[in-house]
């Protein structure tokens, strides 16, 4: 019996070893998981998600979005296509019955051989936090109502949900994953999107009707909740062979964003404060070496934020900078090269990217120390550094990222070729949990989810990997 167990634990021990072996060689989990083996293709233009609301110059391609630095402002956007309309947007409170009244502008834009709609943009400010309002647009011929829930005053303790969407496109898969963030059952009150909208730029001379199908694809969330909009690649619209070489255009004048209120000079970057969070959205195809407007902007940008009052630090980017497949692979280095530093310094919770489209989310790591002449250029596990998430997986028609670095990095604590959506639910000032939702598991099951212990309030080892 002596030799029987001890002969057991020689088995067992060199069998543990080899599983360590297993854990430390890869960096992470690889999922296993076998995504479904379809193409991805857009919507046809017929399609019921892509339809024009009813009525003689009907407001469409409605869309909301955080219209001040605190979340008492909201940006309503409209299109109008057989006339300009109103510009007016009239509002009220669940338990009021006086309507309020608010002018917004009109802008339209050519692209090519594309004339656009009539494009409305209208700022409500000092809206009552928590408080439930009704709106409508749309006013002298066709009017249209939809409704919105302000966030709760800024403080350190608010619980709230965000939505996680990157690189959504219009196709087939596109409408699973908005369906599923709309059905999961832990309800996201404002979507942060990681950039690449509509995909129009696929299309020949960029189809800027695909702008459009887009804005009426997403208006089912869009005009209740607030969308916070990162500006993707997809988004530049350079055409030179064309005669389009404005940057931005179509992005421009149809998505608004409150860059003003966080004292940016230009859409592409700015800040908002929400509930708990306070969320920086960076321009990864803006300039962002030393001098530039964006490095100035977040150079004065970073100290100001009072995890006393924001404890839980967002930053939302497009190109990922800690990414292991072999799509984009170190677009984001340049990038990182700069504003690492700042992001350990500053103890950033988390940041998003998209533009990837797969999913992965990274240890806690950060490479900072390299000075050229040293050699130390390998990503060091550090807990002053934000979790990198990529979540460019909406389902656009590119169709997956499937090919990955091997072996898994270290940094890379998961990986997985699906699409889907994530969610990030802040319950207080130190814990946040968080989960991926991958497509094909429908919308209430998680395949990848964490929770995070703020950086600031409660700055523990919170990876994965520790608590197995
Ligand atoms: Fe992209």
């Amino acid at each position: 019996m002596g030799e029987l167990g001890f002969s057991w634990c020689s088995v067992l021990a060199v069998f543990s070893l080899v599983l360590n072996a297993a854990v430390f060689c890869n960096g992470g989990i690889t999922s296993t998981f076998v995504r479904k083996v379809e193409k991805t293709v857009d919507m046809p233009l017929d399609s019921d998600v892509f339809s024009v609301p009813p009525g003689y110059n009907a407001p469409q391609q409605v869309h909301i979005t955080q219209g001040d630095h605190v979340g008492k402002g909201v940006i309503v956007s409209w299109v109008t296509v057989d006339e300009p309309g109103s510009n007016i947007v009239l509002y009220w409170s669940d338990n009021s019955k006086q309507k309020n009244k608010a002018k917004g502008t009109t802008v339209t834009y050519k692209f090519y051989n594309y004339t656009s709609g009539y494009i409305h943009h209208c700022t409500i400010k000092n809206l009552k936090f928590n408080t439930k309002y009704y709106y409508e647009v749309g006013i002298g011929h066709t009017i249209r109502t939809f409704w919105f829930t302000t966030p709760p005053e800024v403080g350190p303790d608010v619980p709230y949900t965000f939505g996680l969407i990157g690189d959504l496109g219009q196709s087939y898969d596109s409408n699973k994953t908005l369906t599923h963030y709309e059905l999961n059952p832990t309800k996201g009150k404002t979507l942060l999107f990681m950039g690449d909208l509509s995909y129009a730029d696929n299309y020949p001379n960029h189809d800027n009707v695909r702008w459009d199908t887009w804005g009426r694809f997403i208006e089912r969330s869009a005009a209740y909740q607030p969308w916070i909009w990162t500006a993707g690649n997809h988004e530049i619209d350079f055409a030179p062979e064309i005669g389009e070489t404005k940057p931005f255009k179509p992005y421009t004048h149809r998505y608004h964003v409150p860059y003003k209120a966080s004292n940016s000079t230009a859409p592409f970057w700015y800040s908002i404060k929400r509930a708990s969070a306070y969320i920086i959205v960076l321009s990864s195809y803006s300039a962002y070496g030393k001098y530039t407007p964006q490095y100035k902007w977040l150079e004065k940008e970073l100290p100001k934020v009072n995890r006393s009052e924001t404890p839980w630090l967002i930053v939302l980017m497009h190109s990922p900078w800690y990414n292991s497949y072999n799509y984009h692979y170190m677009e984001g280095e340049t990038m990182r090269v700069m504003y690492e530093p700042w992001f350990v310094q500053y103890k950033v919770d988390v940041v998003f990217a998209g533009h990837v489209h797969a999913y992965e989310r990274s240890e806690r790591v950060s490479n900072v120390a390299y000075n050229i002449v040293n050699g130390i250029c390998i990503p060091a596990s550090d807990q002053s550094a934000p979790v990198y998430i990529t979540i460019g997986d909406g389902g656009n028609l590119e169709g997956l990222a499937t090919n990955m670095t091997e072996p898994q990095p270290k940094y890379s604590a998961f990986r997985e070729a699906s699409f889907g959506h994530a969610v990030f639910d802040i319950k207080n000032r130190t814990h946040a949990y968080y989960s991926w939702h991958r497509n094909q598991d429908g919308y209430a099951v998680e395949a990848d989810s964490m929770w995070f212990f703020n950086r600031f309030w409660h700055p523990v080892d919170d990876s994965t990997s520790a608590q197995s």
